[in-house]
């Protein structure tokens, strides 16, 4: 097996620095030309590492003299960073792309990249090289530490700028970032997936499992944290197979109780958790800790057994049963959020009542759901049996009530309690109320003023709407 390297690229670091350097003496031109500072806008498809990505590409776009634009209209630079999980991620990207052309008509110095997980597919790339020949850049998810390197070539050149690794071994951070929150931060703990679920394009686009060196992790939480992080969140498509591939093997939950250790961190989170590998150390780990927040997000995707093992999901219905309930017994307080597809190839509505079986068992406190999206080179794409719309609307529309049921009886249950919530932002419909996030990763609004940003405040929960909470501050 291919050894990969876990220690951050030093030398790689300093070259991208000094591209950054070469970087901001254009944007300076630039600026004479405009008489201002261009303005760049970062938007972000997909998952919380495409968000914690896109941190890494504002924290760049910031050091060489750029500045945030209000939308993608004002800006000079637009980068789209996206997603191919599901088709639908796609076409949003291909139907805004046609909208930033129209911008760029009047504005012809607009330059416009694309980097993310949908860049890794040729086909893609081929479409954009035929059909959208105004986009300036093209990257990766693999080569985006050379962001700097490749406005370079952009700004040197007219052609498009196209640059795709099929994989890295290089990890390369602390590298700028600008943080979209300055109390929360994802941290990313690990890069890839190795599991291949039969319907996932993500093992193709983003590469096999890399774990970061536990030290390296650590050490960016401990800067975090001096920089006012009070709450982190562990990124991984599949953390719980974090560090089987170091040189001196570490598990999720001896990098957890490290985290633990770190003085002023208040609160842990991580994401996402397989639950073929959830081990009775994380479990105990969990329950021992007093930051690890209480939301475990565990991914069932069905409930049939034939069905999930034609996802090559690698555990049974009773399995993944049976471990929802060592988790609770062990924290009878945990919220359990997971995903659902609906649709994958040969599923019947039998199938889907399984699932539904599962959702009403487990009580999710949410449950993301999603149709089954067939994505090129993924096993389940040459299925023969694909479902047909009308019976995967059917599942799905019944299932979505299930979940949306459970989920609001779970909510339910903590009426009148009195609980700690991370004070996040002014709520949006009512400049009034702050929004807090509760352990359990609940929402709660409430009366407060706004220096409490990043604070964590005891609230009593008074009238549950559902989903969320409106209280008040008792502390
Ligand atoms: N690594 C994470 C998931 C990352 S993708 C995990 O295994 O839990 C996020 C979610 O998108 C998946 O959990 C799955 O429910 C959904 N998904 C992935 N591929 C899909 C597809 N082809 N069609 C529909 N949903 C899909
Ligand atoms: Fe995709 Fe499965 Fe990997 Fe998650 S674990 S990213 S669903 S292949
Ligand atoms: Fe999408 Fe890539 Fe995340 S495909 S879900 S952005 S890893």
């Amino acid at each position: 097996m291919r050894q990969y390297t876990s220690k951050n690229d030093e030398q790689e670091l300093s070259l991208q620095k000094e591209y950054m350097r070469k970087a901001a003496s254009y944007v300076d031109g630039l600026a004479e030309q405009l008489g201002r500072r261009p303005l760049c806008c970062v938007t972000t498809f997909g998952c919380q590492m495409n968000a914690r990505d896109s941190e890494k590409l504002a924290g760049i776009l910031m050091q060489i003299g750029y500045e945030p634009a209000e939308n993608e209209a004002d800006a000079d630079f637009v980068i789209y960073n996206t997603c191919t999980v599901r088709d639908n991620a796609n076409q949003r990207v291909y139907g805004r792309l046609g909208f930033l052309n129209s911008i760029k008509k009047k504005k012809p110095h607009l330059k416009i990249a694309l980097c993310g997980c949908m860049m890794q597919e040729a086909a893609v790339i081929e479409k954009i090289k035929k059909s959208y020949r105004f986009v300036d850049l093209i990257f990766g998810t693999h080569n985006i530490f050379k962001f700097a390197q490749l406005l370079v070539t952009m700004f040197e050149n007219t052609d498009m700028t196209v640059d795709i690794w099929q994989e890295t071994d290089q990890i390369v951070e602390e590298l700028p970032v600008n943080r979209k929150y300055p109390y929360k931060s994802g941290i990313n703990i690990m890069f890839g997936c190795n599991n291949f679920c039969s319907y996932c394009i993500v093992p193709y686009v983003r590469g096999r499992e890399r774990s970061r060196d536990p030290k390296e992790i650590i050490q960016e939480i401990e800067r975090l944290v001096a920089d006012g992080v009070v709450e982190v969140m562990l990124l991984g498509q599949n953390v719980n197979s974090y560090g089987k591939n170091l040189d001196v093997p570490v598990t999720f939950a001896q990098l957890l109780r490290e985290v633990e250790r770190i003085e002023g961190l208040r609160r842990i989170r991580f994401m996402t958790s397989h639950p073929k590998d959830l081990s009775d150390e994380l479990i105990e780990v969990m329950r021992d800790s007093a930051k690890i927040c209480r939301h475990l997000h565990l991914p069932v995707q069905a409930g049939s057994d034939r069905i999930l093992q034609a996802m090559n999901r690698r555990y049974t219905k009773a399995q993944y049963l049976q471990l929802v309930d060592k988790i609770r017994t062990a924290m009878p307080d945990i919220a359990i959020t997971t995903d659902i597809i609906v649709g994958f190839p040969g599923e019947t509505l039998e199938d889907v009542e399984e699932t539904i079986d599962v959702v009403r068992r487990v009580q999710y406190d949410n449950a993301y759901t999603f149709i089954y999206s067939k994505r090129t080179g993924t096993p389940a794409a040459a299925m023969q049996n694909q479902v047909p719309e009308e019976v995967v609307r059917q599942g799905f529309d019944k299932l979505l009530k299930a979940v949306q049921d459970t989920a609001k009886e779970r909510a339910a249950l903590l009426q009148g309690k009195v609980l700690e919530a991370l004070v996040e932002e002014v709520n949006e419909q009512d400049g009034t109320l702050m929004t807090g996030r509760l352990s359990n990763n609940m929402l709660v609004h409430f009366p407060a003023s706004q220096n409490r940003i990043g604070q964590l405040v005891k609230v009593s929960l008074d009238t549950c709407h559902g989903f969320y909470y409106t209280g008040h501050v008792v502390d």
